[in-house]
């Protein structure tokens, strides 16, 4: 299959495609998503084909309306309209139960609930309005690799097997957006991401805290948080001290493969660029850091010869609870530790 990139300005030939059944990525301020048409379950398959993705983690559905969320799943918890008003569009989203019939089992992985998100995004706002449909979209990424930030990360894991993308530039946010369960007595966030606890809380007041619920022993409830995810194919440490960054480039250089590094440019500007592989700068903070953490996991993987990346970690506050997430799954929770260069 030939697979395009469509400009901001085609979306009627991308919209075209999805009332085809075919796959369309689209751009959103968080990754992009590989969309399919969400009421055409032969259209959905293809994303998980697409993405070689386990048929058990079900879908986000993206509208252009809170009417559409209406039509297909039950909202009168008053949450749902309070957070509604105060993050949409934006980077949360909503798990709601469903009214009865409203998606095939290959939408919501055989549960009686969706996720819902309208995403920030006028391009895939208008994507969604041109369609007539709700679009179902994972993050267009082969399944565990890290999610896409830019077109050319979609078109690198995705040409040949989807209609095309649309091309916004680089999305933003840079990590996918906070999960919400509102489905259940307490409501509970599934999946950190930029839109923090704090700022639910200060909405709909006390949620559960996930902390207990993302540990690797348990069943987790988002069903996506079990596989392996955001992997590079080359080894990820952890610096969670950035004073720590000599001792762990001393004992990267001592592994006798080339590494790279990511951290901020403050660090990377007091190390010698010759001692390692290469290098990518996440800015000057867990901000910057965030938008370009997968861009950076991604980069690395340009380079085969590179076996080993040292990561800056941030404290597990605001939004580095999300960035720590990601860069924790990508790493395998492998930390570098001093002990370990002794
Ligand atoms: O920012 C984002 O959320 C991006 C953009 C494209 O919108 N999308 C994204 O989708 O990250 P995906 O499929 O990679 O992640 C969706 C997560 C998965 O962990 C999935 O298991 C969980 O949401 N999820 C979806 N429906 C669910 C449900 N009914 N109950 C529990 N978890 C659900
Ligand atoms: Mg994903």
């Amino acid at each position: 299959m030939e697979t395009k990139r469509y400009t901001v300005n085609q979306i009627e030939q991308a919209a075209a495609a999805l009332n085809a059944g075919e796959l369309v990525s689209f751009p959103t301020e968080t990754v992009y998503g590989l969309g399919a048409d969400a009421t055409n379950p032969a259209a959905v398959k293809k994303v998980y084909a697409a993405k070689g993705r386990p048929s058990d983690n079900p879908l986000i559905v993206h509208v252009a309306s809170v009417e559409t969320v209406e039509h297909y799943a039950v909202t009168s918890n008053p949450a749902f309209g309070q957070l509604v008003k105060a993050f949409w569009p934006g980077s949360l989203t909503i798990i709601l139960p469903l009214k009865h019939g409203a998606f095939d089992a290959v939408v919501t992985g055989g549960l009686k609930t969706a996720a819902f998100r309208m995403p920030d995004n006028q391009v895939t706002l208008s994507l969604i309005k041109a369609a007539g449909v709700p679009i179902v979209g994972p993050s267009a990424n082969t399944s565990g690799k890290p999610s896409p930030t830019l077109a050319d990360h979609v078109l690198h894991d995705l040409t040949g097997k989807i209609a095309g993308v649309i091309d916004d530039g680089p999305t933003g946010v840079g990590l996918e957006s906070t999960v919400i369960d509102l489905s259940v007595a307490t409501p509970v966030i599934l999946r950190p991401g930029v839109v923090t606890q704090e700022a639910i809380e200060r909405v709909i007041g006390p949620i559960m805290t996930n902390k207990h619920k993302v540990g690797a022993a348990e069943t987790p409830k988002a069903p996506g948080m079990k596989y392996k995810h955001y992997a590079p194919n080359a080894q990820v440490y952890i610096v969670a001290n950035p004073d720590d960054f000599d001792a762990a480039i001393d004992w990267a250089s001592q592994q006798a493969v080339p590494f790279g590094v990511m951290a901020v440019d403050t660090i990377l500007e007091k190390q010698a660029k010759v001692r390692f592989k290469d290098q990518f700068s996440l800015g000057e903070s867990v901000v910057t850091a965030s938008q370009h953490l997968f861009e950076g996991l991604r980069y690395f993987d340009l380079n085969p010869e590179v076996k080993l990346i040292l990561v800056q970690g941030f404290a597990k506050e605001g939004v580095g609870l999300a960035y720590m997430n990601r860069l924790e799954k990508s790493a395998g929770q492998k930390y570098f530790s001093k002990q370990q260069a002794d």
